[in-house]
């Protein structure tokens, strides 16, 4: 399908997740969670104990997992089933993001995964949320955005996220697990996250999510 895509780019701890999810309520459309997919074949990675270094396995995993997103509500505006199972919120454990960003360097993983990501472009058109949606997923999106924060904020605003969700995490710990998972996904070869030359870098340090809407809102207004 050629429906148009808001490509919304960064690492964790920017809004991206909230504005994404705002977006998609705000206009009616699609919503892709890419890191859920990769958190996905982390998760089943973990329960078939199939290791991080394993690229065949992951990536048959990656082609192969039975999963479904359906709708949710408010903050969780998608629910991730695998084979039925609602595993929503084990994906978001934080053994499962240090496992994901492993997973996600492998190039067989992410070319599995690629299929699956496309395949949710459909009208009227899609918000995808990841770290190479503008540059490697959807090239040809009309609108993309990278959002990007400070490292303390954004280790403040997940840890605040987790404690909200009942997951007890320690904020040392959480920073240095984030900027860990940031180097490795910045560092890595294939797709790793920068900005697209042509998305619109939007810095939310210091910026409640109101404002931060009202300006990727006026990104949206002005190019679809
Ligand atoms: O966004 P989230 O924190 O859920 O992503 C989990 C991990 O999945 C990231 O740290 C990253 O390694 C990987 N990821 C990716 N490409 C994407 C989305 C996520 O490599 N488009």
């Amino acid at each position: 399908s050629n429906a148009p895509v808001i490509a919304i780019d960064g690492p964790s701890g920017t809004g991206k997740g909230t504005v994404c999810g705002r977006l998609a309520a705000l206009l009616g459309w699609h919503l892709l969670d890419s890191g859920a997919l990769y958190r996905l074949v982390a998760l089943v990675a973990e329960r078939s104990g199939t290791a991080g270094s394993d690229e065949a396995g992951l990536s048959r995993l990656a082609r192969e997992m039975p999963l479904e997103f359906v709708k949710g509500e408010g903050e969780t505006p998608i629910r991730a089933l695998l084979d039925g199972e609602d595993v929503t919120a084990a994906i978001r454990a934080e053994s499962i993001s240090r496992l994901a960003s492993e997973v996600a360097a492998h190039p067989g993983v992410r070319q599995a995964l690629l299929i699956r990501q496309r395949a949710a472009r459909r009208p009227p058109g899609l918000i995808a949320d990841g770290r190479d949606m503008g540059t490697v997923v959807f090239p040809d999106a009309p609108v993309k955005l990278f959002l990007t924060a400070g490292p303390e904020e954004r280790a403040r605003r997940r840890y605040k996220q987790l404690k909200d969700k009942g997951i007890g995490v320690n904020l040392r710990q959480l920073s240095a697990e984030l900027a860990e998972r940031d180097a490795r996904d910045s560092e890595r070869a294939i797709s790793p996250l920068k900005p697209a030359t042509d998305a619109v870098v939007v810095d939310t340090t210091g910026i409640d999510i109101e404002t931060v809407m009202q300006r990727v809102l006026a990104q949206v207004t002005e190019n679809i």
